[in-house]
């Protein structure tokens, strides 16, 4: 989502009347709900079809549909939907946010004195980290019951443009931050999990929120070095494309049943992907089968005319995308272009009827269409229900399963309170409250600093050393941060980045700490009286080899934008009431990195030939400061392989061209490998005297052909074990699933020979033969 970038007349106008609406508007306070078919209110309603819950949605809006005239049809085709008071529909907002936890960006959603802020959850990418399935869904629960309670005082919509699973492909994007990382497994388990949480009403076919997954596809750079998303052209492989960028939106449409996608700003090989009809009615709505709306980014279709000038009128490029598959636009642009394109033969009203027809769905299952919210299930939640201690108790454990532990040398961490005199806590983020919840946010219930977290355990002695992350020359406080540490017993630093250093529209260039953050971390290291512990607290990764071979840190904790609860979460781990359990959702390159490979090129695959190193651990050739799936506990796991199989023999269906002496790998259309599958056992033993949770990575490196990765993921399961306990941890593997690959043109191959399996440091290796 964005502004799109008009004139700045246009913009100064616009914020101009948004200043006024402001001003005169009182609907802002919330009171009552938005809904259709008042039939309470005015009987004559209930005579309609559409209103009449006794028919099935599609009965409904089919009803609704035919009732329409061709321009009334044309307002249902963007965020702000035309109101119909003869039909007793008023105008509905389609714009609101939920990534993690109800937001105040978009207009559909407003907080005011009746629900003053709603639970603010770690950022995304923390809570990936956790790798812990039952959280991700446990968060949507909670975001969509606030949702339906903000909604029943008229201050919160129904359709919900979250979450953001893009893979993070490159470190330096501004937005790595909403995502759950670069992994497609990950994201994909974590595009389900948070969706259903969202989603899952009652009744099957009936939503309890609508969720969203953005933005399809490819879409990772924001503004790099003057390289902009809106005309971006992200030139992607059919190979890179099925095995990085497409598998969680296809997991969101067919394992989350997901009620929308929302196509993104940039094009890829040279189309916009909301003008892409194999992208859009081909793979979502053909091999997917969404059951939902497609939505263009905010505005993807007037980008694609006036930056990409893709089309060579504004009509031209409503039809294109309506024809493509897109039902509704965030923007104006549909409105203001469809009926001439109707109009001038460039689509047919049918075209217009199918596009609304999936947005009428939604709002059918939705319950809009029932009458009022408040009788109806979900009715009875208020603002009684918005920032419960539940909720909020929610948040910090959220944060405290994500945090990661990098570095703990002699075992420094966890502090022991009782034994401390005084911590000095020093540091640009030391002492934030609004930095902690990273971007689409919303106003939090309350915050807990890090400071006030750690100084709820201990005695403190703070100095923030740098004004802001900034952390420029003249803003640089050594001297009081130095006599703090100095005077410590431990020291705690808290630095990092905030929307200031990577944000939407911004990408970095650099992956070193920002301005002087390195020598105020060294220079308070040097002169510390106790041990020194690192907290970074950011989105993407840096590089802090520094202070990882630095021998007077002996502690790194990254933190991600811990929500509104950080603060607690972090001296949870600190003081050891919790043990660290999460793991990097991305790889951390050396800055070298950033210096050589340009932002924009999308090649997965490393190319030996040029130096181009690859991208995230799948792929990636070079050195890492730390790896996908690192993270330290108290305490420590060991794994022993209790069963799996040697050999798996693949079936050819009868007439295969395959000779297996010869062939390197076999096409999956050409085996019966269907339902083809084997257990991983294993034994994980906590060897330790501290309980803790430990996620069992479960990859697999397959024979060296197709580009295959150098290995991937293949399942992952958190356990939690007390002290010295022993768990057993299942692993089913699918061979067509999760053993094959996308060869060069696309196609699923699975490869035959060694594929090695490794959980921690065991390998095992199984041999795949026809
Ligand atoms: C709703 O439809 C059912 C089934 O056709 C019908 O019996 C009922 O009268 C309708 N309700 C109203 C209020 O018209
Ligand atoms: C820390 O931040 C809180 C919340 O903004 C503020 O009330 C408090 O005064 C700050 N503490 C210090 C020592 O600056
Ligand atoms: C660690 O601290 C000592 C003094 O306590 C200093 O001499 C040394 O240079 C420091 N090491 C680094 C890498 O900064
Ligand atoms: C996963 O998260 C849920 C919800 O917070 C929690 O109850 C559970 O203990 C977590 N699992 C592990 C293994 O930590």
């Amino acid at each position: 989502m964005g502004e799109a970038p008009k004139s700045h007349l246009l913009d100064l106008l616009f914020l101009f009347l948004c200043f006024l609406c402001f001003l005169c508007s009182d609907g802002v306070a919330g009171q009552t709900p938005v809904f259709a078919c008042d039939v309470a209110s005015n009987p004559s309603l209930g005579s309609y079809g559409f209103c009449n819950t006794s028919y099935g949605t599609e009965q409904r809006v089919a009803d609704l549909v035919k009732r329409l005239t061709l321009q009334e049809k044309v307002g249902f085709l963007v965020n702000k939907a035309t109101a119909v008071s003869r039909l007793g529909i008023p105008s509905y907002e389609w714009w609101s946010e939920a990534l993690h936890g109800v937001s105040y960006v978009g207009p559909g959603t407003h907080f005011s004195t009746l629900v003053p802020g709603a639970t603010s959850f770690p950022q995304v990418i923390l809570t990936a980290a956790s790798f812990n399935t039952t959280l991700f869904e446990a968060i949507g629960k909670v975001v969509s019951t606030e949702a339906r309670a903000m909604h029943n005082v008229g201050l919160a919509g129904l359709t919900y443009w979250s979450p953001n699973v893009n893979i993070f492909r490159d470190p330096r994007w501004g937005r790595g931050q909403e995502t759950p990382g670069e992994d497609p497994l990950l994201a994909s388990k974590y595009a389900t999990g948070y969706v259903r949480g969202l989603q899952e009403a009652d009744e099957p076919e009936k939503l309890k929120v609508a969720a969203c997954c953005k933005h399809y596809t490819a879409y990772d750079v924001d503004n790099w070095k003057g390289i902009e998303r809106y005309t971006f052209n992200a030139v992607v492989s059919k190979q890179d494309l099925d095995d990085t960028f497409q598998p969680p939106f296809k997991s969101c449409v067919i394992d989350g049943n997901v009620a929308s996608v929302m196509c993104s700003y940039n094009q890829v090989n040279g189309v916009p992907t909301c003008a892409d009809p194999d992208l859009l009615s081909g793979t979502i709505r053909g091999d997917w089968k969404l059951n939902g709306y497609i939505v263009s980014d905010c505005d993807s279709v007037n980008e694609l005319y006036n930056r990409q000038h893709y089309t060579k009128t504004p009509e031209d490029a409503a039809a294109i995308s309506i024809l493509a598959g897109l039902d509704l636009n965030c923007g104006s642009f549909l409105r203001d272009h469809t009926l001439a394109a109707v109009q001038g033969g460039k689509l047919t009203e049918k075209d217009v009827e199918k596009a609304i027809t999936n947005n009428f769905a939604v709002l059918m299952r939705l319950g809009f269409f029932d009458g009022d919210p408040r009788n109806l299930p979900y009715g009875g939640l208020g603002p009684k229900d918005v920032c419960t201690p539940a909720n909020q108790e929610l948040a910090r454990e959220a944060a405290r399963q994500g945090i990661v532990l990098l570095k703990n040398d002699n075992g420094c961490l966890p502090l022991v309170s009782s034994r401390i005199k005084s911590l000095a806590v020093i540091g640009p983020n030391a002492n934030v409250t609004f930095t902690m919840i990273g971007n689409y946010e919303g106003t939090p219930c309350k915050y807990t600093t890090p400071l006030q977290g750690l100084a709820a355990n201990v005695k403190t002695v703070y100095a923030a050393g740098c004004a802001n992350v900034g952390c420029t020359g003249n803003s640089l406080q050594l001297d009081s941060a130095k006599a703090a540490a100095a005077a410590a017993d431990f020291t705690v630093l808290v630095v990092g980045a905030d929307q200031s250093i990577e944000r939407e529209s911004f990408d970095r260039v650099s992956l070193l700490l920002p301005g002087q953050q390195t020598s105020l971390i060294t220079e308070v290291a040097k002169v510390a009286k106790g041990p020194v512990i690192l907290v970074i607290m950011s989105g993407g990764p840096f590089d802090i080899s520094f202070a990882k071979t630095n021998g007077n840190i002996s502690s790194i904790l990254w933190v991600g934008y811990p929500g509104e609860a950080g603060g607690a979460a972090i001296a949870d781990v600190i003081f050891g009431y919790y043990n660290p359990s999460g793991r990097l959702p991305v790889t951390w390159y050396p800055q070298s990195f950033a210096d050589s490979v340009p932002m924009t090129d999308m090649r997965m695959r490393s190319d030996p030939s040029t130096g181009y190193p690859g991208r995230t651990y799948r792929f990636y050739t070079g050195d890492t400061v730390y790896e996908f799936g690192d993270g330290l506990s108290y305490t420590d796991y060991t794994h022993h392989l209790v069963k799996a199989p040697q050999l798996v023999s693949i079936p050819l269906v009868e007439g295969h061209s395959c000779d297996s002496r010869q062939c390197k790998s076999v096409d999956l259309a050409g085996t019966g490998c269907n339902d083809l599958g084997f257990d991983v056992h294993l034994r994980v033993r906590n060897s330790g005297n501290r309980a803790g949770s430990h996620t069992v990575f479960l990859f697999s490196t397959p024979p060296a052909v197709h580009g295959a990765p150098r290995k991937h993921l293949v399942g992952f399961e958190k356990v939690f074990l007390g002290p010295k306990a022993v768990g057993q941890v299942v692993f089913k593997v699918d061979v067509c699933k999760d053993l094959s690959m996308v060869d060069e043109l696309g196609n699923r191959k699975l490869a035959l020979g060694s594929h090695v399996l490794h959980v921690g440091s065991l390998k095992h290796s199984l041999s795949l033969k026809v």
